[in-house]
């Protein structure tokens, strides 16, 4: 089953893509967590991307669909998270898959709203070895400062920085929405409210994505 999860910054896309990956045996493939790896093993790809991720902005997207492309070849299970972002990346997801004589069968849209999307990252801890979010209010670390899962530091991200987020949710307004619309056309998305315990949002993912 090959699956994208599409909305805002903080809409819980990481939260919920770890959980459904886990259940279904799928490849959680996350081009945020791809990019920020590259910035931590200061590769030539993560030198170039972290000036556009620390603004906000989306890295242009040769440097996206290069990245990803061969992950995409092999057409097999998947949860998408943060891919694709604008149309030029959904249609060559669509390329991509039909190669490998594959297509997408879902696409789950998160709905929140602004306020709510601020809440969420302003209080964000990242795990800087595996990536797991956590939350200071809403899913804290079982110890301050240690991820639950790797144990490795919780840090906040470099754009969870209230400029930073202002920016991405402009950018998400601008660039990503209409990706929602080229899906929406095909009659493939399920919208999914967001606002909700992480439980209470899984549930209707599951329901969405039977
Ligand atoms: P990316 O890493 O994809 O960031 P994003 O889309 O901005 O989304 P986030 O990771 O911030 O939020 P999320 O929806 O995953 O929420 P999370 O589960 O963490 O991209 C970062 C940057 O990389 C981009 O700005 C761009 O520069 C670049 N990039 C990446 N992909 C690209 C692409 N395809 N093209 C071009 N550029 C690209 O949850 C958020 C917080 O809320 C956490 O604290 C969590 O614990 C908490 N939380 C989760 N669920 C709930 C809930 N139900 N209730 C309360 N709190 C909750
Ligand atoms: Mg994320």
């Amino acid at each position: 089953m090959r699956i994208v999860f599409l909305g805002p910054p903080g809409a819980g896309k990481g939260t919920q893509a770890a959980r459904l990956a886990q259940a279904l045996k799928l490849a959680h493939i996350s081009t945020g967590d791809m990019l920020r790896a590259e910035v931590a093993a200061n590769s030539n790809l993560g030198r170039l991307a972290k000036a556009y991720m620390d603004r906000g902005e989306l890295v242009p997207d040769d440097v996206i669909i290069g990245m990803i492309q061969n992950r995409l070849r092999k057409g097999s299970g998947m949860v998408l998270d943060g891919f694709p972002r604008t149309v030029t990346q959904a249609e060559a997801l669509d390329r991509a898959l039909a190669e490998a004589k594959s297509n997408i069968d879902r696409v789950v849209y998160f709905k929140a709203d602004g306020e709510e999307l601020v809440r969420r990252l302003s209080g964000r801890a990242t795990c800087s070895k595996c990536q797991t979010p956590y939350n200071l209010t809403s899913a804290p670390p079982r110890k301050a400062g240690t991820c639950d899962k790797c144990g490795g530091k919780l840090v906040q991200r470099d754009d969870d920085k209230p400029e930073a987020v202002r920016n991405r949710l402009k950018v998400y307004t601008q660039q990503t929405a209409p990706v929602l619309d080229y899906y929406r056309l095909a009659g493939m998305v399920h919208e999914v409210n967001a606002i909700g315990t992480p439980d209470q949002v899984y549930a209707r993912i599951e329901k969405a994505v039977k």
